[in-house]
């Protein structure tokens, strides 16, 4: 067994590293503040090619692999977490899908131009009423000749307000549950597809979302990816490795929140010395370093799965749920240690503990995970 990372890999994490610290952190407080979406460091994911990392480069892709992808996402996220799930969602949720399951023809149309970062994609798997129980879809698409028209909405939709194309799902066939749904790719700018502003979030507040409503919206029959009936396959296994960049970017957080608890437990004094000198503070450092090493063999692990071929929805599941609950104690921990500084605008740490709330919820709960995993180790 091996813990070393390659030269390939090592190189991906020094230069996002760079970049994060030299374009995003000064950045990121700025655009949390203004709900400003953070135009000039997407233009640069695109530049350094973080946008289809794990495409193929005859598709625009980068070719490298999930683990690449994984220290990327942190890197990136300890930035700036809105930054982090832009890149994710373009990559994870929209890239790999139409690799996976999209024709030739398709891959040309709908994976090149987002892979090079030229356009960019999103995921509408969520509903009003289709949350953590994703197979009770209510849009719907019905063939009419050589186009599927699709009535319903979609919300929470991140990158929604930004993409110039979305996998949607919808039932094809209502009285089959989770086998009547078929995924479609669906430019933005198709009649009957609507757009509300922005969402008004507590985190990521960069980041943008928003719902979506579909009336009459014809779509070519070509563009189903995959079979009828076969989307929410689509949509569960696009999500096994979707839960690695959100665990990667609940890493990211966790990191640049320890890693400023520790510079101001350095320079704050109490009692005449240093907060870093007094158990009760480098207790608090411990376990914060212990739980973020422990979150990050999870992420590899799952990377590395996906790397290999080998089915990891437990695993992912696993470094999603561990390392999104670990931000959460994290930052926690962080904005303690900042004290009454902790919850000013004027330092990170307060959009660090809103930042990392989101990733026990998005792509899956906490309560999900848990429902993936045990139903993983107890099957025959
Ligand atoms: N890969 C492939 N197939 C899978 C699969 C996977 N990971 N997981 C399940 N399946 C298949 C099963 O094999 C089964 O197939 P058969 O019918 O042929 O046997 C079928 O799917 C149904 O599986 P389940 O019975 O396990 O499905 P379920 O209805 O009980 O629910 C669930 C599964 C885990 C609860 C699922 O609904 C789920 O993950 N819910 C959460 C949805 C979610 O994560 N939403 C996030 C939206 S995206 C987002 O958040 C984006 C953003 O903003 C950034």
């Amino acid at each position: 067994m091996n813990f070393e990372l390659n030269d390939v890999q090592r190189e991906i994490q020094r230069v996002c590293r760079d970049f994060a610290a030299r374009e995003l952190t000064p950045n990121a407080r700025r655009w949390d503040d203004r709900h400003e979406w953070p135009t000039e460091a997407v233009k640069k994911l695109a530049e350094l090619s973080l946008l289809g990392m794990c495409a193929p480069e005859k598709y625009g892709g980068a070719g490298l692999d999930n683990v690449c992808y994984a220290l990327a996402m942190e890197e990136i996220s300890r930035g700036c977490a809105s930054t982090g799930v832009i890149m994710s969602v373009n990559n994870s949720l929209y890239c790999d899908p139409v690799l996976k399951f999209g024709s030739e023809e398709q891959k040309r149309d709908f994976l090149t131009p987002f892979a090079k970062g030229e356009k960019l994609g999103c995921f509408g798997l969520t509903e009003p009423e289709a949350g953590s129980d994703a197979a009770a879809q209510r849009t719907t698409a019905v063939r009419k000749g050589d186009e599927y028209v699709i009535n319903g909405s979609k919300n929470w939709i991140t990158v929604g307000p930004k993409a110039d194309a979305i996998v949607l799902f919808a039932m094809t066939d209502k009285a089959a549950g989770h086998k009547g749904i078929t995924a479609f790719l669906v430019p933005t700018d198709s009649p009957g597809f609507d757009r509300q502003p922005p969402d008004k979030k507590m985190g990521i507040c960069a980041a943008w979302s928003c719902t979506i409503y579909l009336e009459d919206c014809r779509v070519p029959a070509k563009n189903r990816l995959g079979k009828e009936g076969d989307g929410f396959k689509v949509a569960m296994s696009t999500l096994d490795g979707g839960r690695i960049g959100i665990a990667s970017q609940a890493l990211g957080i966790a990191r640049a929140a320890y890693e400023e608890a520790v510079a101001y437990s350095s320079v704050r004094k109490t009692f005449g010395k240093p907060i870093r000198e007094h158990q009760a503070i480098q207790f608090m450092l411990a376990d914060m370093a212990t739980e973020i090493d422990a979150a990050r063999l999870l992420v590899l692990r799952a990377a590395l799965l996906k790397d290999q071929g080998v089915r990891h929805s437990m695993e992912s599941s696993m470094a999603k749920l561990y390392a999104s609950e670990m931000a959460g104690r994290v930052c926690h921990h962080a904005l303690q240690i900042h004290g009454g500084m902790g919850y000013s605008k004027e330092m990170d740490v307060e959009r660090h503990v809103r930042d990392a709330r989101i990733t026990e919820i998005y792509e899956g709960t906490s309560e999900i995970q848990r429902i993936v995993i045990s139903a993983n180790l107890l099957k025959e």
